[in-house]
């Protein structure tokens, strides 16, 4: 079948290492169910396969993709939930030691088909399409957790965005606006900050500007570059969630001084559960609020989608259909 893959890693050129080609057709062993794909969604986290983080060698070749939609065996319209947790295990998926997300263990979504446990499939409301329906799965899906889960945000309160344009600050944006919050955005550029105020942010500022009030909470997927302003935006009691590190890892200052003395909470979040992916889903479909895309490719095209993403040339979500 047709499918996108990871051949070889490199850190500094990883698109070295994506194949556009041919992979063996998956066969869906007992309990596991097989979905015809008819739209996914790039994420960072694909880079980062390329790139070797996340990914063993000993995997290669890989499959890449996290998200989907289309249709499963009865053919009916699906969305495809990718963290697949360990056999036998119950409860929130997302606390799994031996969890994995689709492209990590298993073969991802850049294919014609791809293979999941029965449970990782939960149906697409005919409101949203399939392109819509193929951002959910990651992006949108951290971002609800986020917000809504981890964060414990509730309407009338103030959270602020962290660069203002990727996948997961679209949503964040889009989601936090749905929910009744009032929403701070920042990018480091102007064109982006307008179009955060498009779809739904109520200030937008420069990264590492000032803000004229503290917050409640910020959603942090920056890392590095915003760490510092995200701990001196939050009011004393307020809470950081942090689900990812676009600049890096390494802060120059963790500013713990401020995070004990003002007794702020740093809070992790991964993905989401099946059922939160549900919700998401039920939400979008009852409030009419849709992800934001930036371009949708034919998926053999994948390789120009990678290349905007690594240079950050994205507002919103990059999809590839079949
Ligand atoms: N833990 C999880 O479950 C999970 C799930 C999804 C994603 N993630 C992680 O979350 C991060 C975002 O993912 P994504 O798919 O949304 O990526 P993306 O679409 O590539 O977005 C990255 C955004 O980060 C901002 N940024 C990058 N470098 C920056 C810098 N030096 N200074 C300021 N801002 C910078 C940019 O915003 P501006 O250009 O607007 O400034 C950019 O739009 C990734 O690291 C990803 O691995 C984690």
């Amino acid at each position: 079948m047709f499918a996108v893959y990871a051949d070889a890693f490199s850190s500094d050129d990883p698109l070295s290492g994506l194949v556009v080609g041919e992979r063996p057709d998956p066969v869906a062993p007992d309990g596991w169910t097989t979905v015809t794909v008819k739209a996914a969604s790039l994420n960072h986290h694909d880079l980062w396969s390329l790139r070797g983080v996340g990914l063993r060698e000993e995997a290669l070749p890989m499959i890449l993709g996290c998200d989907a939609s289309g249709y499963d065996e009865a053919g009916n319209e699906v969305v495809v939930h990718a963290v697949i947790p360990s056999p036998g295990w119950t409860g929130d998926e997302t606390l799994d030691p031996k969890r994995s997300l689709l492209s990590e263990r298993h073969q991802g979504t850049f294919a014609d088909k791809v293979i999941v446990p029965t449970a990782n499939v939960v149906p697409k409301p005919a409101s949203l399409s399939f392109e819509e329906a193929a951002c959910l799965p990651t992006a949108w899906l951290t971002a609800y957790r986020m917000l809504f889960v981890q964060g414990g945000l509730t309407a009338g309160d103030t959270v602020l965005v962290q660069g203002a344009g990727g996948g997961v600050a679209t949503a964040l944006i889009v989601l936090g606006r749905a929910g009744g919050l009032r929403v701070f955005a920042t990018s480091r550029d102007e064109a982006k900050r307008e179009r955060a105020l498009e779809i739904g942010a109520h200030e937008v500022y420069e990264s590492n500007a000032r803000l004229p009030v503290k917050v409640d909470a910020v959603m942090e997927t920056v890392g590095r570059a915003t760490w510092s302003h995200s701990i001196r935006a939050l009011r004393p009691g307020g809470k950081i969630v942090i689900s990812g590190t676009t600049s890096g890892p390494n802060v120059d200052d963790a500013e713990l001084t401020r995070i004990f003395f003002l007794q702020l909470s740093v809070i992790g979040s991964t993905m989401g559960t099946r059922q939160e992916l549900a919700s998401l889903v039920t939400l979008l479909d009852a409030s009419g609020a849709r992800p934001l895309i930036d371009h949708t490719l034919p998926m053999d095209q994948a390789r120009d989608g990678f290349a905007a993403m690594a240079k950050g040339d994205v507002f919103g979500k990059i999809v590839f259909t079949r």
